[in-house]
């Protein structure tokens, strides 16, 4: 038997329309993974997309809630947002610039606008953290737009690389459990990019500008804005913008294949240890 099988490149094996939904204090946004569409995709357990220019859409914002077990990966790409935790720490998120939060054992925090009009727009993903580090203690990695390297790997095509690596550009955030990848990628009208992601990683691309062509042939198929295609064969992934250009996320990761017992905030590998998430929060663990 050859084991030697070439990569067979990627491609996109479905679409996945986000829902409208609300959370925190009313804060409008759309789940693409998390929902009924896509309950998960490991170790991805959440992704909203928020975007509005109107304040009463997000005034509200996420006030105190804990969360235990997990990462929750904050990319504004308009608008101000400040964090706060029960543990001291706070920033102020600015357009452009990232947040990769280690919950771990717990902690409870505010993420509020710092605007009172104007436009907010970003993403909010969840990334699972494998049982042995369920129970870390939190920690944050955070970069302002300026520590975000931008590449242009071929004319046409900008990525800021969040996570990663593009070429011999390594992006900032660490995170050996599920070695992410987190591209945002500006493609010019009618070019093409084709990007190498890593074995055995589960992937997605969500446009949120423009229009895109993911892979090649007859399994080439069009993602239009608002869509995510869930990524499957994990070589060579191919896109091409639409007339329009294209705006997308490129997210990807090394699936945990574990348990997932989840409720609201707090995402363990069995009930028992939900349950004692729920009793650490409510007498003051966190
Ligand atoms: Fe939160």
């Amino acid at each position: 038997m050859n084991t030697s099988l070439g990569t067979q490149p990627a491609r996109l094996v479905r679409k996945v329309r986000g829902t409208p939904t609300s959370d925190g204090a009313g804060v409008k946004l759309t789940r693409v993974i998390g929902g009924p569409a896509l309950p998960d995709l490991d170790p991805f357990l959440l992704l909203d997309e928020f975007g509005t220019d109107k304040a009463e859409d997000y005034i509200a914002g996420f006030p105190e809630h804990p969360h235990r077990g997990f990462e929750t990966v904050t990319y504004m790409l308009d608008g101000r947002m400040r964090h706060r935790d029960n543990h001291g720490n706070e920033g102020l998120l600015t357009s452009g610039s990232v947040q990769w939060m280690t919950a771990g054992r717990g902690l409870v925090h505010s993420e509020m606008p710092e605007q009172e009009s104007g436009r907010m727009r970003g993403f909010q993903l969840w990334v699972n953290l494998p049982a042995r580090e369920k129970m870390t203690a939190p920690r944050y990695q955070e970069f302002a737009p300026d520590h975000i390297p931008v590449v242009e790997p071929a004319p046409g095509v900008q990525v800021k690389v969040i996570a990663g690596r593009v070429g011999d550009t390594v992006g900032p955030i660490v995170q050996p459990a599920t070695d992410p990848v987190y591209l945002d990628i500006a493609l010019q009208p009618g070019v093409a990019w084709e990007y190498a992601l890593p074995d055995g990683h589960n992937a997605f691309a969500y446009v949120f500008e423009g229009a895109a062509t993911v892979g090649e042939g007859d399994d080439a198929r069009l993602l239009e804005t608002a869509e995510m295609g869930v990524l499957g064969g994990g070589g060579a992934l191919s896109l091409r913008a639409g007339e329009a250009g294209a705006r997308l996320i490129l997210v990807a990761g090394t699936p945990l294949r574990e348990p997932v017992v989840r409720y609201g905030p707090f995402v363990m590998n069995t009930k028992q240890e939900l349950m004692q998430a729920f009793v650490d929060f409510q007498e003051g663990r966190f």
